[in-house]
């Protein structure tokens, strides 16, 4: 009999093992798209989400082991409750106290966005791991270093596992699994979303002024369901482009000078401060810019020259209001508080 007991106890544990390799969740487990949504780019074709990938992805996301110091994660400039920016700086600040030129842009339905960075310079979302990493003023760390960090740690070979099957842990893995996590951060559960699909009684009539006001003056760049046409242009927020010109540091083409990123405005109300730079504090600020702030360079998007050749956006201090509490239904709590996206659960699997 206890020969028995011992042969079972063998082959179940052996089970264990198996299904931890092929995860159980793994078909329930994934990427839902929400309806109302266009069509996505398929960047995880080859990179199915399960949830020890995910899991993993996660653990890496919040683990500062990413960087030199092992004192910077990516989760310290993309915080959760900010939409996964960087709460109070208007630039990105890294390792050594060290600051970048840029501000944090969220972290959210990036499987929608045709390129990531305020200009478009990475294409793919399993590169943009290796440009924070390695960047001097962010995390200052090699990949090599990173993945021996992780081959050396207690609990990560076995995690990989998990993930993909077997102990190795190379960059392929490393960075699928990052993107595994990120493409997870989903946003579409603000009361806009409740609105679209259907249910008309969640907006003030405040609220649908402000999408009314919105769609006539906004809506021609930030664009459809995910509030950004994607393209690069210029709102006038500067005409000095000597310490950043956008675009055309990709493009090269000279009438891209200063031109940046359409953001999506999703989450915005917890995304401060604002632009490339971080140049705006408040939402009432923007909407201050959009009325009389707009500044003049040959890089000005034609959309905010009025008839006349002034600047800006005719805006009343009423329809400013509405257009704010327009921006402040795009805020989506159940992604805010996901605790699935937070860093409190991201370490308990090494308890596991
Ligand atoms: C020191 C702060 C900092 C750290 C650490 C950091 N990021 Fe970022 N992240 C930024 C900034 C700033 C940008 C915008 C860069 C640009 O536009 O040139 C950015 C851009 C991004 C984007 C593109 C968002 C978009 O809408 O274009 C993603 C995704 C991202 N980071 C993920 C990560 C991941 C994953 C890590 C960890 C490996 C990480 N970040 C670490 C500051 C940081
Ligand atoms: C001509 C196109 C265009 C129009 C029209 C426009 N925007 Fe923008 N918006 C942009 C661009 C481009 C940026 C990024 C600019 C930068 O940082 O250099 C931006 C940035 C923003 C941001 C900052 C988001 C962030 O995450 O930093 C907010 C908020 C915003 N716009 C709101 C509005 C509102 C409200 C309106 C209408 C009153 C409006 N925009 C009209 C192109 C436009």
């Amino acid at each position: 009999l206890l020969l028995t007991l011992f042969i079972f106890s063998c082959t179940s544990s052996q089970q264990k093992e198996e299904t931890a390799i092929q995860p159980v969740e793994e078909n329930t487990f994934g990427l839902v798209l929400p309806k109302h949504f266009p069509a996505s780019r398929d960047l995880m074709k080859n990179n199915p989400v399960t949830r020890a990938g995910f899991e993993l992805g996660r653990a890496l996301f919040y683990d500062p082991l990413l960087s030199r110091d092992n004192t910077i994660s990516c989760g310290s400039c993309h915080i959760q409750s900010s939409g996964f920016t960087h709460h109070g700086h208007d630039v990105s600040h890294g390792i050594d106290d060290q600051l970048g030129r840029r501000n944090t842009p969220a972290v959210q339905n990036i499987l929608w966005q045709d390129s990531y960075f305020w200009d478009g310079g990475v294409l793919h979302i399993d590169l943009v791991p290796i440009n924070a990493i390695t960047n001097p003023v962010e995390m200052d760390e090699s990949l090599s270093n990173v993945l021996d960090k992780l081959r050396a740690h207690p609990k990560y070979p076995s995690l990989f596992k998990k993930a993909f099957g077997s102990e190795q842990i190379n960059s392929t893995r490393f960075l699928q699994a990052l993107s595994q996590f990120m493409a997870m951060l989903i946003s579409a559960d603000s009361r806009y979303d409740k609105y679209l699909l259907g249910d008309k009684s969640v907006f003030s009539a405040q609220e649908v002024s402000g999408m009314q006001l919105f769609q006539q003056k906004c809506a021609s760049c930030h664009a459809g369901v995910l509030l950004t046409d994607n393209r690069f242009r210029n709102n006038g927020i500067t005409a000095d482009f000597t310490n950043d010109k956008g675009r055309f540091e990709v493009s090269q083409l000279t009438p891209d000078i200063g031109k940046f990123r359409v953001p999506s405005l999703r989450n915005v109300a917890h995304t401060p401060p604002y632009m490339h730079a971080g140049q705006l504090t408040t939402l009432t600020a923007v909407l201050d810019h959009y009325e009389k702030g707009v500044k003049y360079s040959t890089a000005l998007d034609s959309l905010l020259i009025k008839p006349d050749g002034s600047y800006g956006i005719d805006l009343t201090s009423d329809e400013k209001k509405d257009i704010i509490s327009f921006l402040n239904t795009l805020s989506d709590e159940t992604f805010i508080k996901n605790k699935d996206f937070s860093e409190d659960e991201a370490f308990k699997i090494f308890r596991k």
